[in-house]
């Protein structure tokens, strides 16, 4: 009698430990690495594009915290959000962002110091008003050193890398842009906005941040091009960003690669900056295996070391609220729930 109940507690004891082993699985299946983390400890940015006013949303600031630990502020570092009128700033937007990074120990990427394209003027409004009506090459240009100058002092402490840049190129072809900015002061004040955001930003890592150039070909090679002009010009540049906007798919991966292998050589860190790719027939697994591959392009490439989203959730994009296009373009569904997408980029990054 004895000996069976000490066989009994014995049976207890072991099935009860076997559970807890059990439960532990669970618990690890239940709650497997988050992308952040996996990012992290690759040494990755693992970024997504923000709007303050979203950060009331409490399913919203959960995921933000944690799955990326870089932030892009969609809007409210731009000119147009900051500095509507010359020395009138608004930084309530941006204070917000930067003082939610501040708290989960994320980095911003400073988007966008100057975004002076005229394609991307007529379709969103940039610029303010009395930038574009500034024709005197000097009051041009200390519009332009005051806004780098109120804009980076702010945020130098939360933001590591600056988009100094936003589509210095035509949107639509391979020339330098003729916006006002450029005509009026030649390519040299690229060089100068680079130089003095350096100087008040000594450690951040300072990008050109262009659209539509992540196949090779014509527009690809302007950019190389014009990079390294400004380079050679003296302008301490040192990431390249690739906005990544695939809203027709996104290159083949051997195309992207290669295109990243060429700024790689040019001895430039690389970022993809706003990634986002549509879905307009359903085929989710397609996009998972279209976002599988943008990522897998970066890995493979050393100097590729960031991967940002347009958003991260199709509750909030810009291609709903902007394109009326709504083509669910994200990693998280609109009900916060990860898409096949979010398992590729988890896969990818969860590879040695
Ligand atoms: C877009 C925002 O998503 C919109 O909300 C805004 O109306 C216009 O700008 N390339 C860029 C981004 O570099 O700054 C743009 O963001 C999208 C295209």
């Amino acid at each position: 009698m004895r000996r069976n109940a000490f066989a009994l507690f014995w049976v207890i004891l072991f099935g009860s430990l076997l559970s807890a082993c059990d439960n532990d699985d669970k618990e690890r299946q239940a709650s497997p690495d988050t992308l952040r983390k996996l990012a992290t400890d690759r040494q990755l940015y693992i970024g997504a594009a923000v709007y303050p006013h979203l950060l009331d949303e409490t399913r919203y600031t959960e995921t933000l915290a944690r799955e990326f630990n870089s932030i892009t502020p969609e809007n409210h570092f731009k000119w147009l959000a900051t500095e509507p009128e010359p020395g009138e700033y608004h930084w309530e937007g941006g204070d917000r962002i930067a003082a939610f990074a501040r708290a989960n120990g994320q980095k911003i990427r400073g988007h966008t110091l100057v975004w002076p394209n005229s394609f991307s003027h007529q379709q969103f409004g940039v610029l303010p008003d009395y930038v574009l009506d500034a024709s005197a090459p000097e009051t041009l240009q200390n519009h332009i050193d005051a806004h780098i100058e109120a804009v980076v002092t702010r945020y130098a402490d939360v933001t590591d890398r600056w988009d100094v840049i936003n589509e210095p190129l035509r949107t639509l072809s391979a020339g330098v842009d003729p916006n006002h900015i450029t005509v009026t002061l030649g390519e040299e004040w690229i060089v100068r906005a680079f130089q003095q955001t350096h100087a008040l930003d000594p450690d951040a890592d300072l990008y050109v941040n262009e659209a539509l150039a992540e196949s090779p070909g014509n527009k690809h090679e302007a950019l190389l091009a014009l990079v390294q002009r400004l380079l050679d010009a003296g302008a301490p540049i040192h990431g390249i960003g690739l906005q990544g906007h695939f809203l027709g798919g996104p290159p083949a991966r051997e195309d992207l690669e290669s295109v990243l292998r060429d700024w790689q050589e040019l001895g430039l860190k690389i970022a993809i900056t706003e990634l986002d790719i549509p879905v307009r027939d359903g085929d989710f697994e397609r996009q998972a295996a279209q976002y599988a591959d943008v990522m897998g392009a970066c890995l493979a490439v050393e100097a590729c070391i960031e991967i940002t989203l347009w958003g991260f959730t199709d509750r909030h994009t810009w291609l709903n609220d902007f394109m009326g296009d709504h083509s669910a373009p994200l990693i998280f569904d609109a009900d916060y729930q990860p898409k096949p997408a979010y398992r590729a980029l988890h896969e990818a990054l969860s590879q040695d």
